[in-house]
């Protein structure tokens, strides 16, 4: 037999997956993966519910309904005074993932560099390959998570065409300032790449509210920005989520968006227009749980002796290991002798080693779930 593709050759199975499939074995508390243990919001669900029952069950158009693009656009009017045009600067995905993979491919030819700050979330990396383009990671440096101006410089080149920013990131939890943002704008205009902002933490920012990267002086031309409603909605399932950006490269998003997918979920894009068009109160009420949520596990883990980085946005807790542990190890020792999983951070990373001396943990989980996790590891 002929082989498949030689780059699809080379992907290995999610480092979420296996942690899943150990947790499961050893019937541990899962604060692996990145998704509450909890249903969303039973008002939003009864809107899809809604939604079925009222013809809503054929095609939606490919750039997404139009309520839910205006729905959209109007959310970034009213909370980022950032001006979007419905009709032609937004594109409905199939969650952020599909939205990152179309941008991808819309941009890049074989021999382009894509310049991504390391740890990154995984579909960066297949999402560039596929396309024959090249990574080269920069490392976002532990405990601050900084940025080194030089390492990144030396990262850009001619061939330069897109720079992966991811705010809040995942997994560390960094926020990124105002500085650290203009500076990488700054390099983006001055060597001429482009800027994917993915901003599916958006909501969840506990430092200051969140500003997109396209609402920086002069990113607006060379911004796409990435969100999805996955996270805010704790709806992960319904793969809801959008590009925006200049007219012409959603266009040509849209164009990959066309081929592989078409169309996102219908009735699902029908209750979200109506969630999005009235979250002002859930929002504050989600921010307020998630930061009570970070108190516990950060609060919890800190009593049980870990190193804690503490987040300053996502759903996610970084701690850094003993001198001489190692990640994958460690976190295999937490799913069998504690009944805990988490996640080895070096899985996020390509360049550097800093990974394999942390490991990542969750918490978007039930309360109970979270005194759980702490009373297992809290036991010697
Ligand atoms: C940084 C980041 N981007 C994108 C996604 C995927 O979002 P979606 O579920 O909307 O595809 C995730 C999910 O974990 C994420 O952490």
């Amino acid at each position: 037999m002929k082989s498949i593709n030689t780059k699809v050759e080379q992907f290995k199975e999610s480092i979420f997956s296996t942690m899943t499939k150990l947790a499961l074995e050893n019937k541990a508390i899962n604060l692996s993966q990145g998704f509450p243990d909890f249903d969303g919001p039973k008002w939003v669900i009864d809107l899809a519910i809604q939604a079925l029952n009222n013809n809503k069950n054929q095609y939606a158009p490919s750039m997404g309904i139009l309520p839910l693009r205006e729905a959209i656009a109007n959310n970034y009017k009213k909370i980022y005074q950032m001006p979007v045009n419905p009709l032609t600067e937004v594109v409905v995905t199939n969650g952020a993932t599909e939205a990152i993979f179309c941008t991808c491919l819309a941009l890049l030819n074989p021999g382009d560099e894509v310049v991504v700050l390391e740890p990154f979330y995984d579909s960066y990396l297949a999402s560039i390959e596929l396309t024959g383009a090249r990574i080269v990671p920069v490392t976002l440096h532990a405990p601050t998570f900084n940025f080194d101006f030089n390492e990144l410089k030396n990262a850009i080149g001619p061939k330069t065409k897109l720079l992966i920013l991811n705010n809040p990131h995942n997994p560390t939890g960094k926020v990124f300032t105002d500085e650290e943002i203009d500076t990488i704008g700054k390099l983006a205009i001055e060597h001429d790449f482009y800027l994917l902002s993915d901003e599916v933490y958006e909501f969840l920012n506990f430092v200051r509210p969140h500003r997109p990267t396209a609402s920086y002086a002069g990113l607006n031309t060379r911004t796409i920005t990435i969100s999805s409603t996955g996270k805010t909605f704790g709806l992960t399932g319904w793969k809801i989520g959008w590009a925006i950006g200049p007219e012409y490269i959603i266009k040509a998003i849209h164009n990959v968006h066309q081929f592989s997918t078409f169309c996102v979920a219908h009735p699902l894009q029908v209750a979200m227009a109506e969630a999005i068009s009235n979250m002002e109160d859930y929002l504050k009420e989600f921010k307020h749980e998630y930061s009570r949520k970070k108190d516990i596990l950060v609060t919890g883990l800190k009593k049980c002796g870990f190193n804690i980085i503490e987040p300053q946005g996502t759903y996610f807790v970084m701690a850094q290991l003993p001198a001489g542990e190692n990640d994958v190890d460690y976190c295999k020792r937490l799913i069998t002798e504690k009944k805990v999983a988490t996640i080895p951070t070096s899985a996020f990373y390509l360049k550097s080693e800093d990974g394999k001396k942390m490991i990542r943990f969750c918490f978007a989980k039930k309360d109970e779930t979270l005194e759980s996790a702490i009373l297992n590891l809290s036991n010697k």
